[in-house]
């Protein structure tokens, strides 16, 4: 028995371990019905959610994204976040319903997923205990459900960008007041521009803690604090909407805020003391605005502060006051207001400062190592363009190792700072537009070289060979245009490539090179082809020679602006340019290039801007030009040898704002339809070209010079051709034209009168031409005239008298017309339109009549004019008068034989 009694206990032990196996085993598994709607789900979305390997288990509470309640194995939460593949919309994607299976299921989030075509399924309203739904990010068509409003236990609902904006009808959102249990609700992207009342149900006022409307596309905001009772809101985040506004004053009321984004809303007003009672606030964006005012002192009780961005707007005033009180400050964007005053020393007290930008103010006095030296945490410094004076010790050691470099304009000099040395992980310096006049010291090249990305030296007056850069920089943008650097293209590199059998730096990463403007020499070197990532090239204003590499074209192929303007190079545009397929710039003016335009440019077709003028091309304008460039907003063809006719397909350019065909041969009429180009036919001040083009637009007689990022107005010059024919009256509806020259050619005809209509003109060129018959009258209401040359013509008449026409006085502008009249060529016209009127009565046939009367008349103030004859002092007077009562009597005259004759 005691040995039975013995055996006993580990049986029972055996056997209670057994059953509490089995047990777990049941228990630890999910179940079937679940695990089935899983399955289901998955194979509804046709193989595009991403590889789970885990989904091939047993245990579906051990999937990848699943969560089971720990007893009773019911699934409760479904993450599955991020879980498609690109499918790009190839695969029909269901959602599929098998999953309202899952009963228990109190967290669903599907965001960054990329649904395609599919609208949010509305059975997802079913899962009754849901407490967590995100669908951020996840592009579904269509609108929110109604079904939604089933979710009355949703505490958290992101809706994020969960409608794709091109394909989205979001109707209202009653659904909303439903949800009594929401905290946070974030509906970014949701596109309501007919809610009046954005601000939701009221009822959820009390309860949400945050509420998040980026980008609603909201015209309109309650003002008054009587319609809004946000007691808990801790986030709120209403910006990128259109409010057009005042900064609401109420959100100064809720001292519960820790999060507060107001950017990009179309907000004005000032800053509020006010705001002094949000001293919970880690996060501030008030950012692109329009408000005004300086920061007021209240805003030091914002103690823990983290995050402030105020840059774009109008804020004005001091930093002294206020900022070094902002201990917990981390980022500091000022940038792009009018804050004027120095920048105070006390801002080295943000020791937890990363980020300060104060670029685009009027900050003055000088920035020295002072200020920065207990910034150990500093990344980001930007300090450009204000009117500070930045310089340091050159012995100084900073505390910090920055990102970001950004110090343009700040007269810095005549020595690149010392202590950039010592950076190692800086990503962009830009030190553009102070005043280096040193020779590059050889240790710049390898400032950060393991991190830098961008090098921004232009606008200096850098002397030497330009720098050498290694194969394994990683530059991806290099700009030191602008400057004085001497040699040759081929410095860039240590060796000489050309004679030595030293492997070619590939250089692949560098994306822009801009060395314009400075005294380079020699020719484009073959190896710019081995720079396979270039999408900006600027070597304009150098003295290189040569042709253009002929592999440019085909290597290339990201290129997007080339500008070579300026140099001595010579050649074709080689044909490869026609696998170019994204250029838009093309900027070849003033140099020595000649031959036909390639035929292969029509693959260019995001061409926009084209200028080779001051050149030697030659042949015809091909009529693909205008069927395949129909992108082309400046078009300069001048000072070249082409010749023949304009082609009409040119009328298809209807983007064209700058069309410069002077001083070639075209020869031919002016094309008709010129209000086919509709961008010259419709109003816009000025244009802006977003990047770098040289540009020389001859206006007023004079050059003007755009070098850089510029506003350009709207031009058409055919000036210098043999043109012949009429100036089509059509010419009337480019009413957006600012500049017109057509001079120098052999346009007959009268000027339209429709000239008057282009209310914007500011300059009009028709000498040298053979226009007849008077100036239009219509011409004296331009108002914006500044220069008109009417020059050697056959005008006749008198100038009409007009606001703008007499300002502009200079009598040379209507010389060469012998029968024009009037200020400012003569006092009066009477003796010039007698002329002109009798010889018009020549043409008829009673012209004897006339001859007679006239006699009859002259004898009969015979006596009278035998007086002046012999009268000095008599005809003196008289000529003086001659304006006054003579013109009306030979008027008056000349009407009634007008009559006798009509009466014919
Ligand atoms: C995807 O699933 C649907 C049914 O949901 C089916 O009609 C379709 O053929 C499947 N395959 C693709 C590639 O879309
Ligand atoms: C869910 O919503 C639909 C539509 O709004 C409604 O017809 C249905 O009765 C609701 N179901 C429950 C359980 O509230
Ligand atoms: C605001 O809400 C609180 C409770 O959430 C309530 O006591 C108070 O009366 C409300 N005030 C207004 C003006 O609605
Ligand atoms: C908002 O705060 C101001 C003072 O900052 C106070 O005068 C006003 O009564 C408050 N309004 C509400 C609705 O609490
Ligand atoms: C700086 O940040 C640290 C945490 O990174 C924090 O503990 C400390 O209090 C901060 N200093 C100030 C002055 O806010
Ligand atoms: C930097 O720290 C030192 C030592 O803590 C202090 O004496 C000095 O005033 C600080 N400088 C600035 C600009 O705050
Ligand atoms: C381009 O680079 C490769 C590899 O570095 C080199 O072999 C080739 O000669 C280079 N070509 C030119 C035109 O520089
Ligand atoms: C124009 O582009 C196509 C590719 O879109 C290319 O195959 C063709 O060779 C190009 N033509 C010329 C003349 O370069």
């Amino acid at each position: 028995m005691s040995i039975s009694g013995n055996m006993k206990t580990p049986l029972l032990l055996l056997l209670l371990l057994f059953t509490l196996g089995f047990l777990t085993k049941t228990t630890s598994s999910c179940l079937a019905a679940e695990r089935d709607a899983l399955l289901e789900f998955r194979a509804g979305m046709n193989g595009t959610l991403k590889r789970m390997p885990s989904w091939e288990e047993e245990d579906c509470c051990n999937w990848e994204g699943v969560v089971c309640h720990p007893t009773t194995r019911h699934v409760v939460k479904l993450k599955l976040s991020e879980c498609i593949q690109d499918s790009k919309g190839q695969v029909h994607q269901m959602i599929n319903s098998s999953l309202l299976a899952l009963t228990e299921l109190n967290h669903l989030d599907l965001s960054y997923n990329h649904f395609y075509n599919v609208p949010i399924p509305k059975f997802i309203g079913s899962f009754k205990k849901l407490k967590y739904l995100n669908l951020s990010n996840s592009f579904f068509i269509g609108g929110i459900p109604l079904e939604f409003r089933n979710l009355t236990h949703l505490r958290s609902l992101d809706l994020d960008n969960a409608l794709d904006p091109e394909q989205q009808h979001v109707g209202d959102l009653d659904w909303l007041t439903h949800l009594s249990s929401l905290k946070h609700l974030d509906i970014s992207g949701l596109l309501l521009p007919s809610l009046t009342d954005w601000l939701l149900p009221s009822n959820l006022h009390g309860s949400l803690t945050a509420l998040i409307t980026r980008g609603c596309n909201l015209i309109s905001i309650p003002v008054s604090p009587s319609n809004v009772n946000f007691t808990s809101l801790e986030i709120l985040d209403i910006s990128d909407n259109h409010f057009h506004t005042t900064l609401p004053q109420w959100v100064w009321n809720i001292t519960s805020l820790t999060h507060l984004d107001l950017g990009f809303a179309e907000f004005y007003g000032t800053i509020p003391e006010a705001i002094g009672a949000l001293t919970s606030l880690t996060y501030l964006d008030l950012s692109n605005n329009y408000i005004e005012g300086t920061i007021p002192r209240a805003i030091t009780h914002l103690l823990r502060l983290e995050s402030l961005s105020l840059q774009g707007n109008q804020l004005s005033g001091s930093l002294g006051s206020w900022i070094e009180h902002l201990t917990s400050l981390t980022l500091i964007d000022l940038g792009h207001n009018i804050l004027n005053g120095s920048v105070p020393t006390g801002i080295g007290k943000l020791s937890n400062l990363t980020s300060l930008s104060l670029c685009y103010n009027q900050l003055q006095g000088s920035v020295s190592e002072i200020h920065l030296e207990n910034l150990t945490r500093l990344e980001v410094l930007d300090l450009s363009y204000n009117y500070l004076k930045v310089s340091f010790d050159p012995n100084w050691v900073p505390v910090f190792q920055l990102v970001l470099v950004q110090l343009s304009g700040c007269e810095i000099g005549p020595q690149i700072p010392r202590w950039l040395q010592l950076q190692t992980r800086i990503d962009a310096l830009d030190l553009s537009n102070n005043k280096i006049a040193e020779t590059l010291p050889s240790w710049l090249v390898n400032v950060s070289s393991s991190t830098l990305t961008s090098l921004h030296l232009s606008g200096n007056q850098i002397k030497g060979k330009l720098p050498t850069f290694s194969d394994a920089s990683r530059l991806i943008n290099l700009r030191l245009d602008t400057n004085q650097f001497e040699g040759q293209l081929d410095d860039l590199f240590s060796c000489n490539y050309s004679s030595t059998e030293v492997q070619l730096p590939s250089w692949s990463n560098i994306l822009e090179l801009s060395l314009s403007n400075n005294k380079l020499e020699g020719v484009i070197p073959l190896f710019v082809c081995n720079w396979t990532g270039l999408d900006f090239l600027h070597l304009s204003n150098n003295s290189l020679t040569g042709e253009i590499p002929y592999c440019l074209g085909e290597s290339l192929k990201g290129l997007v602006t080339l500008n070579l303007a300026n140099n001595i190079l010579f050649g074709k545009i080689p044909t490869t340019f026609g696998s170019l397929l994204l250029l838009a710039q093309l900027v070849l003016n003033n140099n020595g290039f000649s031959g036909q335009l390639p035929s292969s440019l029509q693959n260019c077709t995001y061409l926009s801007y084209l200028d080779l003028s001051h050149n030697a091309f030659s042949g015809n304008i091909p009529p693909w030009m205008g069927e395949s460039l129909q992108g082309l907003q400046v078009f300069r063809l001048g000072y070249n040898i082409f010749s023949g006719d304009i082609p009409q397909q040119l009328l298809l350019l209807e983007e064209l704002k700058i069309l410069d065909l002077s001083n070639n041969n075209f020869s031919g009429s002016l094309p008709y339809y010129l209000g086919n180009f509709t961008a010259m036919a419709s109003i816009s001040r000025s244009f802006e070209f977003t990047e770098y083009v040289d540009l020389v637009i001859p206006t007023k007689g004079g050059n003007l010079h755009y070098p850089y990022k510029s506003d350009l107005t709207t031009s058409l010059d055919f000036s210098g051709n043999n043109l012949t024919g009429e100036i089509p009256p059509e010419i009337g509806r480019l009413i957006g034209l600012h500049n017109l020259n057509l001079s120098r050619n052999h346009l007959s005809g009268k000027i339209p009168q429709e000239l008057g209509e282009i209310t914007l003109l500011e300059s009009l060129d028709l000498s040298f031409n053979d226009l007849s018959g008077t100036i239009p009258n219509s011409l004296a209401d331009l108002n914006f005239l500044s220069y008109i040359n009417l020059s050697y013509n056959n005008l006749m008449g008198r100038i009409p008298s007009g606001s703008q026409l007499q300002t502009l006085s200079d009598p040379s502008r209507y010389m060469g017309n012998p029968r024009l009249c009037g200020p400012p060529v003569s006092s009066g016209c009477s003796v010039m339109e007698t002329v002109d009127k009798v010889q018009k009565m020549r043409n008829f046939e009673w012209i004897w009549l006339s001859i007679a009367v006239v006699l009859g008349f002259l004898l009969g103030i015979w006596t009278f004019c035998g007086i002046l004859l012999f009268k000095r002092e008599w005809r003196y007077a008289y000529f003086r008068g001659i304006d006054s009562w003579y013109d009306r009597i030979l008027l008056q005259l000349l009407f009634c034989l007008a009559r006798l004759s009509g009466q014919d």
